[in-house]
C-alpha cells in the first residue's frame, strides 16, 4: 500500500515520545530522571481507580500472550526476541486517509494520560494496572471514519521467526480483536503505550496495545499492526476458536458466567493464596460510562 502521510507530518523525534522512566510532576508536566531518560508529558485522569495498582512485577511476568507460548511466564522468557523498531501500522477499510504508518506518527501529537484501570481476564483473575495510553478516538478521527464503519478490527504481527508460539498452530494467527464503532470511540478505550511511566514491556503488547477496561483481557490486543475500519463484525481470535464460550462482545459480566466456570468472583493476582478473592462487578466496574452502549440488548445472549 501507498505510503501516505497525515497532516502531522513531521515526526517526532524517537526521545520526545519515549517515556522510560518519565516522572510524573502533575498533569501536563513530566521531569527528567536522569541522563538516559526521555522527557514525556502525560496526565493523570479522571478515569483512573484509586485502587493500589499491582507490582510492575506482577504485571510483567503473569502475562497471557499466545505468540511467546501459553504459560504464564513464557512471555516474559520469550518476549525479549521481538523487534520493535521499526514498528508500523497500517490503517485501512473505511477511512479517509489510509496509510501505512511509523508508529512516530500514530502517537505523534496524542495526549499521554496515565490510566489506572481494573483488568479482569476471562479466566477469572484481575489486576489494576496504570498504563500510559491515549485515547483511540483521538487516532480514528485524525485518519477519517467513513459513515459506512461500523466496527474496527485489529490485528497484532506474524512473525514465527521471534514469536515462538506462532510456530506451532494452537491460534489462527494473526491474533485478531475487534470492537464495535462506538465501543471503540468512547472515552475509557485507549491504545497504550507504556505502563507505570515507561514504555510498554514487550511480554505487555510492546510497542503498542489497546486497553478496553470493561471487556475481558482477551479484547486488549497486543503489538498491533493493523487497524481497519469495516461495516460488518469482523472474526475475532478466540470467538473463532470456540464461539460458546468467548462472544465477540465479551463484557464483563458476573451473572453471565463461562460454560466451564463462573464469573461471579476473582482472584486479585498478587494478594496471595488466601486473600484477594473478590466479586467481579458489571462491566468491571465501569457500568456508569458504558453500561448505555447496551441498552436494550440481552447480555446473556451478546455475551
Ligand atoms: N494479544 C495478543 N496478540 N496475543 C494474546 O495471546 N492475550 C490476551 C490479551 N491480548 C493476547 C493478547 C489475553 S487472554 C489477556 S488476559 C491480555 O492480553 C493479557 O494482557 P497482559 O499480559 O498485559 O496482562
Amino acid at each position: 500500500m501507498k505510503k501516505t502521510t497525515l497532516g502531522w507530518s513531521d515526526v517526532t523525534p524517537k526521545h520526545l515520545w519515549l517515556n522510560r522512566r518519565a516522572v510524573l510532576a502533575g498533569a501536563g508536566a513530566a521531569l527528567l530522571a536522569g541522563p538516559a531518560t526521555a522527557k514525556l508529558t502525560y496526565s493523570p485522569s479522571s478515569f483512573s481507580t484509586t485502587e493500589e495498582p499491582n507490582s510492575f512485577e506482577d504485571i510483567t511476568s503473569y502475562n497471557n500472550f499466545y505468540e511467546f507460548g501459553t504459560g504464564k511466564e513464557d512471555p516474559a522468557r520469550n518476549a525479549g526476541a521481538l523487534t520493535t523498531d521499526p514498528w508500523s501500522i497500517v490503517i485501512d477499510g473505511l477511512v479517509d486517509r489510509p496509510g501505512t504508518y511509523d508508529i512516530a506518527d500514530v502517537v505523534k501529537d496524542q495526549p499521554l494520560e496515565e490510566r489506572i484501570y481494573r483488568f479482569r481476564c476471562v479466566e477469572a483473575w484481575s489486576m489494576i494496572i496504570p498504563w500510559i495510553g491515549f485515547e483511540l478516538s483521538g487516532l480514528l478521527n485524525r485518519v477519517g471514519v467513513q459513515p459506512g464503519a461500523k466496527y474496527v478490527a485489529f490485528e497484532t504481527l506474524v512473525r514465527p521467526d521471534e514469536m515462538v508460539g506462532q510456530q506451532s498452530p494452537i491460534l489462527d494467527w494473526p491474533y485478531r480483536e475487534g470492537l464495535r464503532l462506538d465501543e471503540a470511540m468512547n472515552p475509557l478505550t485507549i491504545l497504550a503505550t507504556g505502563l507505570y511511566g515507561e514504555e510498554m514491556p514487550k511480554q505487555n503488547g510492546a510497542p503498542i496495545r489497546l486497553v478496553v477496561p470493561w471487556k475481558y483481557g482477551f479484547k486488549s490486543i497486543k503489538s498491533i499492526v493493523r487497524i481497519s475500519l469495516v461495516a460488518e463484525e469482523p472474526p475475532t481470535t478466540w470467538n473463532m476458536l470456540q464461539p460458546s464460550e468467548y462472544g465477540f462482545y465479551a463484557n464483563v459480566n458476573p451473572t453471565v458466567d463461562h460454560p466451564r466456570w463462573s464469573q461471579a468472583t476473582e482472584r486479585r493476582v498478587g494478594s496471595g493464596l488466601f486473600g484477594g478473592r473478590q466479586d467481579t462487578l458489571m462491566f468491571n466496574g465501569y457500568e456508569a460510562e458504558v453500561a448505555s452502549l447496551y441498552a436494550g440488548m440481552d447480555l446473556a445472549k451478546f455475551y
